[in-house]
C-alpha cells in the first residue's frame, strides 16, 4: 500500500507544476493556490468531461456564465447576507481568531482564554463603483448556484424548456474561511460546477436518485474509486438554511473522511424568495390550462478543487520498477494532463531528432496534450512523464529510421502503469493513444 500523505501531495503538485501557494514570492495568500501548466491541464479536463457529460449529452440541461459579482439583494433573499456564517472566537491574550468548532476552550497559540462565540459572514464584501457607501455594496457569489436562480426567468423566456429541466454552471466562488487549511481542500477562493435541477414538487424524491447515481458515474469517469467515497444523510439541525435533505458525498482524504460534493433538496426556497424580493414571476406553466407552477429543486454540487485532491489522492502511487522504486500518478487516461509523450532516443543525432518531431507533430495536430522530451536519458525522461502521470511514452530510435528493415517505421510506446514497452508501427500511434 502507498502511504499517500499531504506532504507528500503538496511537494509533488508545486515541484511538477500542477499547484503553487497563492502569490508566494510575496509570503503568500492564506487560502489561495495558484494552478501550474500541468495544474490548469488537469482542471480543464475535469471541467470538460463534467460539462459534456451533463450538459452537452443530455436534452434536458442548458449552460449559462454568470457574473461574480451581484446585486446585493439576491444574496439578502436567498438568506445569505444574514445566515452564511460561521461560529467565531478570537483569543483575548494574543487576538488569533478561530472557528469555535475546531478548537477546544483554550487558544492552540497561547493557551489564553476566549471572548464569547459570534457569528463570522463568510462572504467577501466590496463596493461597485466609485463611492464606498451601503448603496454601492456588492458581494462575490459564495456560490455559483445564484446566478442560476436569478437566470431562470431569462432562460424560461429564450428556451420555453419543460419540466424536469437543469441549468448547470461551472465557475469561481468566494468565502471568506475562518481557517483555511489542507491545501486546495478548504479555500478561500474555489472553483464549483453546479447543477440546479428544476423538477414538479411531487417527483424531487426520483430527481434526487437519479442524481445521486449520476454523481457517482461522474467518480467514475474522472478516476475516484468507489470505495474511497462514503454516503452521509445529513441529519436535520445541520443542514443549510435552504435544504430540506443533503446527502454529502465524503471522501478518504489523507487527512480523513471529509465532505467532496454535496447533494441537495433546496426545495421552492430560492426560487419563492428571488420571486418574493424582486417582484418578478419566477414560476413555469407546466400544463396547458393551468396556472403556473414554482419548480422545485435538486442540486448536485461538485467542488473542482476538492475533485482535484481526491484524484491527487487517488492517482498517487509508489512501488518499484526495474528494482528501483518509484513514484507515478495513475491518472485516469481521461484526466491525464499530457497523454504522451514523445522523446527522439538520442538529443544529439539530428535524423532521429528529425523523425520525432515528424510524430510529435502529427499526434499534436490531433491530440494537444502531447509533450517533447529531450532532456537526460530515456530512464530519466520515463520516471519525469510517470510523476505527472502521463499514460503513454513514444520513443523514436534508430530501428525507427530503418536500421533494422523490418522495423522502418516503428516505435517502442511504453505503457504508464506497467512499464511495459511494445513496438508498433506509427501508423497505429493515434488510435492508440485516442
Ligand atoms: N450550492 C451549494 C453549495 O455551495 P456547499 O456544500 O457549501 O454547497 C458545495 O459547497 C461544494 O463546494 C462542496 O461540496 C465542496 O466541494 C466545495 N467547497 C465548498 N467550500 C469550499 C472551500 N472553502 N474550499 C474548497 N471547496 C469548497
Amino acid at each position: 500500500m502507498t502511504d499517500v500523505t499531504m506532504e507528500k501531495i503538496v511537494s509533488l503538485a508545486k515541484r511538477r507544476g500542477f499547484i503553487y501557494p497563492g502569490s508566494e514570492i510575496y509570503g503568500g495568500l492564506s487560502g489561495t493556490w495558484d494552478y501550474g501548466p500541468l495544474g490548469v491541464e488537469l482542471k480543464n479536463n475535469i471541467k470538460n468531461l463534467w460539462w459534456r457529460m451533463f450538459v452537452q449529452e443530455r436534452d434536458d440541461m442548458c449552460g449559462l456564465d454568470a457574473a461574480i459579482l451581484m446585486n446585493a439583494r439576491a444574496w439578502e433573499a436567498s438568506g445569505h447576507v444574514s445566515g452564511f456564517s460561521d461560529p467565531l472566537v478570537e483569543c483575548k491574550k494574543c487576538k488569533h481568531r478561530f472557528r469555535s468548532d475546531q478548537v477546544e476552550d483554550k487558544c492552540p497559540e497561547c493557551g489564553g482564554h476566549f471572548g464569547e462565540v459570534r457569528q463570522f459572514n463568510m462572504m467577501f464584501k466590496t463596493h461597485a463603483g466609485a463611492t464606498e457607501e451601503e448603496s454601492s455594496v456588492s458581494y462575490l457569489r459564495p456560490e455559483t448556484a445564484g446566478g442560476i436562480f436569478v437566470n431562470f426567468k431569462n432562460i424560461v423566456d429564450s428556451f420555453h424548456p419543460k419540466l424536469p429541466f437543469g441549468i448547470a454552471q461551472i465557475g469561481k466562488a468566494f468565502r471568506n474561511e475562518i481557517a483555511p487549511r489542507d491545501f486546495i481542500f478548504r479555500v478561500r477562493e474555489m472553483e464549483q460546477m453546479e447543477i440546479e435541477y428544476f423538477v414538479r414538487p411531487n417527483e424531487w424524491e426520483v430527481a434526487f436518485e437519479e442524481w445521486r447515481q449520476n454523481m457517482h458515474a461522474f467518480n467514475d469517469a474522472v478516476g475516484i474509486p468507489r470505495d474511497a467515497v462514503h454516503e452521509l444523510e445529513v441529519p436535520d439541525g445541520e443542514r443549510a438554511h435552504y435544504s430540506k435533505r443533503t446527502i454529502d458525498f465524503e471522501f478518504d482524504f489523507p487527512f480523513g473522511r471529509k465532505e467532496l460534493y454535496g447533494l441537495a433538496y433546496r426545495t421552492d426556497f430560492d426560487l419563492s424568495a428571488h420571486a418574493k424580493a424582486s417582484g418578478a414571476p419566477l414560476s413555469i406553466i407546466d400544463k396547458e390550462g393551468e396556472p403556473p407552477i414554482v419548480p422545485h429543486v435538486i442540486e448536485p454540487s461538485f467542488g473542482v478543487d476538492r475533485t482535484i485532491l481526491a484524484i491527487l489522492t487517488s492517482a498517487y502511487t509508489e512501488d518499484e520498477l526495474g528494482g528501483e522504486p518509484r513514484l507515478y500518478l495513475k491518472f485516469n487516461k481521461a484526466v491525464a494532463p499530457i497523454k504522451a509523450a514523445v522523446f527522439p532516443l538520442l538529443k544529439n543525432k539530428p535524423e532521429l531528432v528529425a523523425k520525432a518531431r515528424e510524430v510529435y507533430s502529427m499526434l499534436k495536430k490531433q491530440i494537444p496534450q502531447i509533450m517533447w522530451d529531450d532532456n537526460g536519458n530515456i530512464g530519466k525522461r520515463y520516471r519525469r512523464q510517470d510523476e505527472i502521470g502521463t499514460p503513454y511514452c513514444i520513443t523514436i530510435d534508430f530501428d525507427t529510421l530503418g536500421e533494422e528493415p523490418e522495423l522502418k517505421d516503428t516505435v517502442t510506446i511504453r505503457d504508464r502503469d506497467t512499464g511495459e514497452q511494445e513496438r508498433i508501427s506509427i501508423d497505429n500511434l493515434l488510435s492508440r493513444i485516442a
